[in-house]
């Protein structure tokens, strides 16, 4: 078999390409040389040669050797055929296509290993009729069959096209010289330009053969500019995925390089890199900012990931913050504890009125830590071993629990100032998420640390003393439980390496003085309160809010308002106003308000220059503060039968509230309205039912409950109740309403009752009396088993108050009709009941 010189995919086609160029084939007519009948046939391998060209070709196979030897002695005349297909070797007659091209052997030379090197010239096409020879090679009687042509507008078109989309082939494709353009630019005749595109463009053997075949010339060209299109767009292709590829190389290298060189830069000019100072400063604080093991070496390692970071990247203001965080944190600083009790005692005293169970709490607290301290302090004198001194607790977590205003807040400020500590308050009302105790971890977009760490990091000690406020109104739900995260923060067990997710290191939270408040125990989570010692704070009695007032309030509002103590004078009765008329609250947040409205009001009209009197008298707080907002509205409210005053107990200290039945026409039904619990509603129940049992006993004719409805009212709907505790109301309420006689209207009461009349005990009798006592009334009736509770109350109220200690409803109806059952004397009481 025969194979072209130098393959047609290999990189030196040139030198073929070259044989076309420079020797201008000779058509057969010039050389006045006919092609014989019989041809020796010589099968081609990987190629086709055409008519009008000129190829090199090597002869290796001994057959086709054989062939050339006997032409070239002979007219040098053969036929060329290309094999079906191209990987049989020792190829057979049936192997090979049926048209060929006639071509004659122009050059020979030998080579030393016997294979032949020749250049041919082909001729005309030719087909095979008949094989007349196998062996020593092939020979077949042959045909000659001319290539087909007319010259026609179409005809020049394609091979324009096809010159053009050559001329760009050669252009893109490193596998075809430049010379080749003028090559076919020069041929006039499109037929040679055809077969010459065919050779040299890269296609397979089969494609060739079919332009070989195809007997117009037209035909030919127009397979050809479809292939070189092709041919075309591929080698375009390759040329934009290849310069991209190196562009894309060139601008990493180019930014590189400008960096290196902006480094460079900065070196000469003396400037340090920024972003190497910036690590380098943060090395330093976090080296000096007295980590624990682990924290150092995360933040040692976030430090490193940071140096290595471009500072543009989003990652690197990440990691800024956190370090940010981590070398800011009080990992060591401390505040040292003022431990002397005498002045302790002396702040506690001048910043709050009486609260002297809870000053003598934090006094015998910081007499321990004295204590403790001293000892400790002779323990390394003496070098006993420490560890288990060292390991012990700060200690107690002390939980306020009472009304609104009492001083809660303020007590845990003075706290701190008498122990010489930082104060922090946190609100914890409507935390709801876990993440906002302990944080978000890093991976959250716009992570931070939660309240604690964040407050810790603000005051920058590590031992303040910490007020979480409202911790009776932490919620939770899909968010996580915040309540178990708070109590890490309490447990003194857990909290010495708190983790907030965030930092996601250990933080010492042992040393901090912890404190809550709370209105309300019933709302804190029972694990919570556990670990807390509670104190409970009450309301005040009107004697205490007018001594707070006086002692406490009024020089601080003078002070706010830039008045002169000289120049303010309250009178007794006109504090008294104040605190009856114009507040109603178990604290004495509202009165300080008023105080501090009374004082604005003073202060502008000595600015104006015109003080008409500094000495304020009721009538002139009447004057400054407009009309009273509170009044005794039990007197009014109770003179009619079917209204009882109870008294109620929320978070905001106690308060009374009236009970009131209505009867109409109808047939036993009854109504209970005004935002009632469950618990309440059966209490009403309960009530009715023991009224009606008892109705003779009453004095109510029996068959009335017949004939009527009853509704029973507890107005203030807006406000949810709930419990057993207004009972004893409510059956007095029905009593009143069916005996048809007005309830004593200077008394209140509280206390559960059972079906047969029994009085239970109730919670909040403290708050319950104090709020009695605020609204006016002279004597309340209460669950005998409650009379321990007395004893808390203040020598004042005691006092004034008359309490009446039941077992029993009847005792109740006693106290609510006794002295009015057939006497008219209620009206006269009710005028008494009015505000002064
Ligand atoms: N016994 C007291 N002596 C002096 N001032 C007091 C006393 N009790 C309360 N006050 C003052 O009343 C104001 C309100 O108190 P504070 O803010 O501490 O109330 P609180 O109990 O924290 O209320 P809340 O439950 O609403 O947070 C403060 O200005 C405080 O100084
Ligand atoms: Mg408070």
């Amino acid at each position: 078999m025969v194979s072209n010189q130098q393959s047609s995919d290999g990189p030196s086609v040139p030198a073929s390409a070259e044989m076309v160029m420079s020797q201008r084939p000779v058509a057969p007519e010039e050389q006045g040389q006919a092609i014989p009948q019989d041809l020796p046939i010589l099968p081609l391998q990987n190629t086709v040669v055409f008519p009008l060209t000129v190829v090199p070709l090597v002869v290796e196979e001994p057959r086709s050797v054989r062939l050339v030897d006997d032409a070239v002695v002979g007219d040098r005349m053969i036929a060329l055929v290309a094999p079906r297909n191209p990987q049989v070797r020792e190829v057979a007659p049936d192997d090979l296509y049926r048209m060929g091209t006639a071509a004659t052997i122009h050059r020979l030379t030998r080579a030393p290993d016997g294979s032949l090197h020749i250049i041919v010239q082909g001729l005309e096409r030719v087909a095979i009729t008949e094989f007349t020879q196998s062996s020593p090679y092939m020979r077949a009687r042959v045909e000659v069959v001319p290539d087909t042509m007319e010259e026609t507008v179409h005809l020049e078109a394609l091979a324009r096209s096809a010159t053009d989309l050559f001329g760009r082939l050669v252009n893109l494709a490193s596998y075809l010289p430049q010379e080749l353009v003028s090559g076919a630019l020069d041929s006039s005749d499109p037929r040679q330009l055809a077969y010459m595109i065919a050779t040299t463009t890269r296609m397979e053997i089969s494609a060739r053969q079919e332009i070989l075949e195809l007997d117009s010339v037209s035909d030919k060209l127009q397979k050809l500019v479809g292939i070189l299109s092709h041919e075309v767009n591929v080698q375009e292709l390759g040329k934009k995925i290849r310069s991209d590829a190196k562009s894309g190389m060139e601008k990493l290298q180019r930014e590189y390089f400008l960096r290196e060189q902006l480094k460079a830069i900065r070196r000469e000019l003396g400037e340090e890199d920024e972003q190497a100072a910036e690590v380098g400063e943060l090395r330093g604080k976090i080296e000096s900012a007295g980590m624990p093991e682990e924290a150092k070496k995360e933040a040692l390692r976030e430090l490193d990931r940071l140096s290595k970071l471009p500072a543009a990247a989003a990652e690197y203001s990440v990691i800024r913050t956190y370090l940010g965080w981590m070398t800011d944190l009080p990992w060591q600083a401390i505040t040292e504890d003022n431990l002397d009790i005498a002045r302790a005692r002396r702040v506690l005293d001048e910043d709050h009125y009486d609260l002297e169970q809870i000053k003598e709490r934090i006094i015998e607290y910081l007499a321990v830590r004295k204590l403790r301290q001293e000892r400790l302090a002779r323990k390394v004198e003496e070098r006993e071993p420490r560890d288990h001194i060292r390991r012990e607790r700060e200690g107690v977590i002390l939980c306020f629990v009472g009304p609104p205003g009492v001083g809660k807040t303020s007590l845990g400020m003075s706290i701190a100032r008498a122990l010489g500590r930082k104060f922090i308050r946190q609100s914890l009302g409507g935390v709801h998420d876990e993440a906002e105790i302990r944080g978000h971890r890093r991976t959250y977009v716009g992570a931070m640390p939660g309240r604690i760490i964040q407050a810790i990091g603000r005051i920058a000690t590590r031992n303040p003393v910490f007020m979480l406020d409202e911790i009776d109104k932490i919620g939770s739900d899909f968010r996580g439980d915040p309540a178990s995260a708070l109590l890490e923060v309490l447990d003194p067990e857990q909290n010495r390496e708190f983790r907030d997710h965030y930092l996601d290191v250990p933080f010492d939270l042992s040393r901090v003085m912890f404190i809550t408040t709370a209105n309300v125990l019933d709302t804190v989570p029972a694990p919570l309160r556990d670990r807390m010692e509670v104190l409970h704070l009450s309301g005040y009695t009107e004697q205490e809010k007018a001594l707070i007032a006086r002692e406490y309030l009024i020089p601080r509002q003078i002070r706010e308002n830039g008045l002169r103590p000289e120049e303010v004078s309250f009178e007794d009765d006109a504090l008294r106003r104040i605190v009856r008329e114009y507040t109603r609250e178990a604290g004495v947040r509202e009165l300080e308000r008023q105080i501090g409205r009374v004082c604005r009001k003073l202060a502008t009209q000595i600015a104006e220059g015109t003080p008409e009197n500094t000495r304020l008298t009721p009538e002139l707080v009447a004057q400054y503060l407009g009309k009273p907002i509170y009044f005794s509205e039990v007197a009014e409210r109770t003179q009619i039968p079917g209204v009882a005053t109870g008294l109620a107990w929320t978070s905001a200290g106690g308060d009374i509230l009236f009970i009131e039945a209505t009867k109409m026409k109808g047939e036993r039904g009854f109504v209970v309205t005004g935002h009632v619990g469950d618990v309440m509603r059966e209490s009403a129940q309960a009530a009715l039912s023991y009224v009606r049992s008892k109705a003779r006993d009453l004095n109510i004719d029996e068959d009335l409950f017949d004939k009527l409805d009853i509704h029973l009212h507890i107005p203030r709907g807006a406000i949810p109740k709930d419990g057993p505790s207004a009972g004893v109301t409510m059956a007095t309420a029905l009593a009143s309403l069916l005996k048809e006689l007005p309830v004593n209207p200077e008394l209140g009461m509280t206390g559960e009752i059972t079906l047969r009349g029994q009085v239970l005990p109730v919670g909040g009798i403290k708050e319950k009396v104090l709020a009695a006592h605020r609204a006016g009334l002279k004597a309340v009736c209460l669950p005998r088993h409650n009379d321990r509770d007395l004893e808390e109350l203040p020598e004042d109220v005691r006092n004034e108050m008359e309490f009446i200690l039941v077992d029993r409803v009847e005792q109740v109806f006693e106290a609510a009709f006794g002295n009015s059952e057939g006497k008219k004397s209620a009206k006269k009481q009710n005028e008494q009941g009015r505000p002064a």
